[in-house]
């Protein structure tokens, strides 16, 4: 008996480290659009310097891959700078920074406070850095910037990683007005933010199944 309480105690612990990992490495089935900071958005109050959300605490609740799009709902206060360079993000500032890996999706403008939506796609895989660089790095220096690590996940959706298709040429032919026209090809849209994954449990009841096998064996 105390054989057989053992190998159950040993086989529930396996199960249960099993079951954590199943659900730590859920894959995406789906694009998501996260939108940044969740409902408070992407502002910074300059005369409190307070953020309107806790960036880093924010982008630890998700999970980010290939396809999926960064929504920031801010206004021309802040700026939206996205870079893969480290040096650049603890800068604050992009006045070193090269064209390559820093690009710049909302910027100031000349008139404060007028609402913008920016969406920004995640097109690289590993690191990557948001930062507003509004108000000489204050804004970014008291919190107003993030870092994100990118999954691959599904890979980039055909809109994001195909160039668009060569233009048309019309085939020779011997009769005239017989050509087809050109057809677009539709791509993936994103779906909506839903339940990821499911894949796994297919493989987590295979192996719960041979778990119990090798149990009854004993
Ligand atoms: C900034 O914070 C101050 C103090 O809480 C508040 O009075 C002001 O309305 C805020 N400004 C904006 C633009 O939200
Ligand atoms: C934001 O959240 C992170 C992680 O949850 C925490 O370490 C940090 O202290 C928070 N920052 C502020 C200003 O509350
Ligand atoms: C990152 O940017 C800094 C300037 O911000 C530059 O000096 C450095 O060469 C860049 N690093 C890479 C790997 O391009
Ligand atoms: C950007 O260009 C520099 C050289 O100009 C190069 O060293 C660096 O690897 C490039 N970075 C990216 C992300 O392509
Ligand atoms: C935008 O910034 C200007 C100048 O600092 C400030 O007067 C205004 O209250 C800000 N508006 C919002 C909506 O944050
Ligand atoms: C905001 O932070 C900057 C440094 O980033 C500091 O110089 C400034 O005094 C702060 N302002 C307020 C209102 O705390
Ligand atoms: C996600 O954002 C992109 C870019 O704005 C948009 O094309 C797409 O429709 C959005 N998807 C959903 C499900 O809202």
């Amino acid at each position: 008996m105390a054989t057989t309480s053992a190998t159950t105690m040993a086989y529930l612990a396996l199960m249960a480290v099993l079951i954590t990992g199943a659900a730590a490495q859920t894959p995406a089935t789906a694009y998501t659009n996260h939108t940044v900071g969740g409902s408070a958005g992407w502002f910074f109050n300059s005369t409190t310097n307070a953020t309107s959300s806790n960036f880093t605490a924010w982008a630890s609740s998700q999970t980010f891959s290939l396809g999926d799009y960064l929504i920031f709902n801010t206004n021309t206060n802040q700026t939206v700078i996205q870079t893969y360079n480290e040096t650049t993000y603890r800068s604050c500032s992009i006045s070193d920074s090269s064209d390559n890996d820093t690009f710049e999706y909302a910027g100031g403008g000349n008139i404060f406070g007028v609402a913008l939506t920016m969406a920004v796609p995640l097109t690289i895989e590993g690191p990557n850095y948001y930062f507003s660089d509004a108000e000489d790095g204050v804004q970014c220096q008291n919190g107003q910037a993030f870092e994100i690590l990118v999954q691959h996940g599904l890979g980039l959706p055909p809109s994001l990683n195909q160039p668009p298709p060569p233009p048309y040429v019309e085939p020779p032919s011997p009769e005239e007005g017989s050509l087809s026209p050109p057809v677009a090809v539709a791509a993936d849209p994103p779906s909506t933010d839903g339940p990821k994954g499911g894949a796994n449990l297919n493989w987590l009841a295979i192996v719960l199944t041979i778990g119990w096998l090798l149990l009854l064996e004993k």
